[in-house]
């Protein structure tokens, strides 16, 4: 009988350290080969400006334009504030942007309201009718692939009908089977936040490093080791380590490249 119990209190025991420190065993079972850093070290617009002895704030071309989702508003795949006040601020000083991934159309909407008057801001997504293009490659994770279909539901977006619509260019497409060709080296700031499977990531990626102009940015969104839908994210980001350099963003499930 005690013999019971103990086996007993041992498994609850397990599984109580388990839940506590679930995220921190996660961590350790889906290790980073991507070092993370500070915000600073993406770009010089992020270091603090010295207010008093105590006090740091962001400097003036960090101030953006915003807006918040209201909980509740059931909008799906978004970034946090933190990520999108980061993707405003480099919008500031980006001419070309591109993006896959729309959704919703937050962030674009962000990149066209920060975004220099002349910009223009290329996003690609799949809508609803698109979606019968799509197929699951021996790679894919079956998660990530549940989510396109999920987030693919906009055929309108947050910026529509507004002054700003006409600095976006909107292209419902496979990316799969978008033609890189025509842009390539002409982006200042590329955001890779389409579908999540090991093969879209892939692809997105690989167009993007060629669409990339000099000194220009690539940002990953959903780098979060232990994440089921983020896996192949991960996964494609560590298989390419060695040959680029690649940065995770602390506080942020954001991950940079830099082509300099
Ligand atoms: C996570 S949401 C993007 C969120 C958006 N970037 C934001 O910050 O508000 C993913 C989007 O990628 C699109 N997508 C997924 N797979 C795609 C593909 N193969 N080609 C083009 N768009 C794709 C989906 O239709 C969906 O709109």
């Amino acid at each position: 009988m005690i013999f019971y119990l103990i086996i007993f209190l041992l498994i609850t025991n397990l599984i109580l350290i388990f839940t506590i420190n679930k995220n921190k065993i996660k961590k350790l079972i889906y290790k980073s080969k991507i070092k993370s850093v500070n915000l600073e070290k993406l770009d010089s617009v992020f270091i603090n400006n010295r207010i008093d002895k105590n006090l740091y704030g962001p400097k003036h071309d960090a101030i953006v334009k915003n807006f918040c989702i209201v909980p509740g508003n059931n909008i799906v795949g978004m970034t946090s504030d933190y990520e999108a006040w980061i993707i405003s601020s480099l919008s500031k000083k980006s001419d070309n942007i591109f993006e896959f991934g729309t959704c919703s159309g937050k962030t674009t909407f962000l990149m066209a309201l920060n975004s220099p008057k002349n910009a223009n801001i290329t996003t690609l997504t799949l809508g609803p009718k698109n979606l019968s293009e799509l197929k699951l490659s021996k790679l894919d994770n079956k998660v990530s692939f549940r989510n396109i279909v999920n987030e693919s539901i906009y055929e309108k977006f947050l910026f529509s009908d507004t002054e700003y619509e006409n600095k976006i260019n909107v292209l419902f497409e496979n990316s799969l089977n978008f033609d890189e060709n025509k842009h390539v080296g002409a982006f200042d700031l590329i955001f890779i936040d389409g579908g999540h499977t090991y093969s879209i990531v892939k692809n997105d990626s690989e167009k993007s490093f060629r669409m990339l102009r000099q000194n220009g940015i690539i940002l990953w969104h959903d780098f979060v080791p232990g994440k089921e839908s983020a896996k192949n994210v991960v996964k494609y980001i560590n298989s390419i380590s060695k040959d680029k350099k690649i940065f995770h963003i602390k506080n942020t499930s954001l991950c940079y490249y830099r082509n300099n």
